[in-house]
């Protein structure tokens, strides 16, 4: 499939069915963050993967997104600021984007894949460092609740709205 194609067709899937994913599917996501550019190459993030009941129970409880609940996997992604390449004239730290970018390979990936998934970016991160002391640290920036899509899952109608050609500066 073309590049173009694959991003037009993504759209954000709040709607999932219980069907398990695999592990070669989930060690395929990761794959996809892992190679993701970053600055200097530093490499400033981290994914965790829920896929235990436990883990998952947990980090549902820190979403208010109803969709999460079904999905038999989640991933979060989190950024390492002490590690991340600091720009000398502003100081800008790049731990944050270097994330962002691995996360995208990720969802990106997942659409790859036939599975479907949503950025979610509204949630509890003191909840969330609560129940996994292990994020604690970092800045997350994204969790993924991924699964198959429902028969009947469609994309929202603001999925369509795009600002085109006004956010496009040609000098
Ligand atoms: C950084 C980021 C955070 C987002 N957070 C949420 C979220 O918390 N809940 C949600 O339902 N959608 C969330 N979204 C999905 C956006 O609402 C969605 O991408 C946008 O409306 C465009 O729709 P589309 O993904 O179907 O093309 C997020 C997307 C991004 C990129």
């Amino acid at each position: 499939m073309e590049f173009i194609t694959l991003a037009k067709e993504r759209y954000s899937c709040r709607k999932l069915s219980d069907r398990k994913v695999d592990r070669e599917l989930t060690d395929r996501i990761a794959e996809a963050g892992l190679s993701a550019p970053t600055a200097c190459n530093y490499q400033p993030f981290r994914i965790w993967v829920m896929e235990s009941e436990d883990a998952l129970n947990r980090i549902r409880s820190c979403t208010r997104q109803q969709f999460a609940a079904a999905a038999p996997v989640v991933f979060v992604v989190g950024a390492c600021r002490e590690e991340g390449w600091v720009r000398e004239y502003d100081q800008k730290n790049f731990a944050e984007i270097d994330a962002a970018i691995a996360a995208t390979h990720m969802m990106l990936e997942v659409q790859d894949l036939g599975l479907g998934t949503t950025w979610i970016g509204h949630f509890d991160v003191n909840a969330a460092c609560e129940q996994f002391p292990e994020m604690k640290g970092y800045e997350l920036i994204a969790m993924f609740a991924v699964g198959w899509p429902a028969d009947d899952a469609v994309p929202a109608a603001s999925h369509e709205k795009s600002r085109g050609e006004e956010l496009v500066h040609r000098l």
